[in-house]
């Protein structure tokens, strides 16, 4: 069967004045089903522009990008758009919750846009963060939690439709180790549940919790061990 993730000869060109940059420079990569990938590398090596090729953020100069058996760097924006509410939760590096909704109701946020009643709404968001171990907090701001609970809050909001892959940029990049600890160890929980992550960190010491690394630097993927069985 088909890798759930796949990027052929992708390059992704910026143009600088007159210089040109290749952030990323004919990447190929295949991720499986299931897989909890980790990606690492120096500042500006081209993680976040693979995560958000991946993710349809963003598209690329030349080459293709495949997510569960569809072409997505040719889809027109409304497709894509709903495309990725179903199959795709992203989670950056700078919590992105809204700061005037509680916990619930920025959980609750992707199921409204989708058009989901809201008698099902409310039961699955208090579901995903009780199962982020938030259950006690759901009433809360993100003002009034701590930054590792804002950020698993962040990881129950791109969670909540059950989308198959999660890609997360950096998820730990300003929390403590013991908060960083955590989140890994939610990620990896997810990975053994059967989600599909991608997980950018530029510390090596986080990327120990994912099946595989991939090193990139200056706009190419360096090393790629071959998955490990566990
Ligand atoms: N919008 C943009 N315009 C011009 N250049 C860009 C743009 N976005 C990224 N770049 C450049 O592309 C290269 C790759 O950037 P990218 O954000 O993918 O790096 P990164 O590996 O995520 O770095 P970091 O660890 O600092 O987040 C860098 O040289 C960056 O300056
Ligand atoms: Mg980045």
């Amino acid at each position: 069967m088909a890798a759930l993730i796949e990027l052929k000869n992708v390059t992704r060109i910026y143009n600088v004045g007159a210089r040109t940059l290749y952030a990323l420079r004919d990447v190929s990569l295949q991720i499986e089903r299931g897989e909890f990938v980790a990606v690492v590398g120096p500042s500006g090596s081209g993680k976040s522009t693979l995560l958000n090729l991946v993710g349809g953020i963003d598209q690329p100069t030349n080459g293709e990008v495949w997510v569960d058996g569809t072409r997505i760097d040719t889809m027109d924006e409304n497709a894509l758009a709903k495309f990725r509410r179903n199959h795709i939760g992203i989670v950056f590096q700078f919590f992105q919750l809204l700061p005037t909704l509680t916990a619930l109701e920025n959980v609750s946020l992707p199921m409204e846009l989708r058009g989901d009643e809201r008698k099902n709404r409310r039961a699955r968001a208090e579901a995903m963060l009780a199962r982020v171990g938030l259950a006690a907090r759901m009433s809360q701001l993100p003002s009034e939690l701590s930054g590792g609970e804002q950020q698993r809050v962040a990881v129950a909001r791109a969670l909540v439709n059950d989308p198959p892959i999660l890609l997360a940029d950096e998820p730990t990049g300003n929390l403590d180790s013991a908060n960083a600890e955590g989140i890994i160890v939610l990620l990896r929980e997810l990975a053994d549940a059967g989600k599909t992550i991608l997980l950018i960190t530029h510390e090596a010491n986080l990327a120990h919790a994912a099946h595989r690394t991939i090193v990139m630097r200056d706009g190419q993927i360096v090393a790629q061990p071959f998955p490990v069985e566990s």
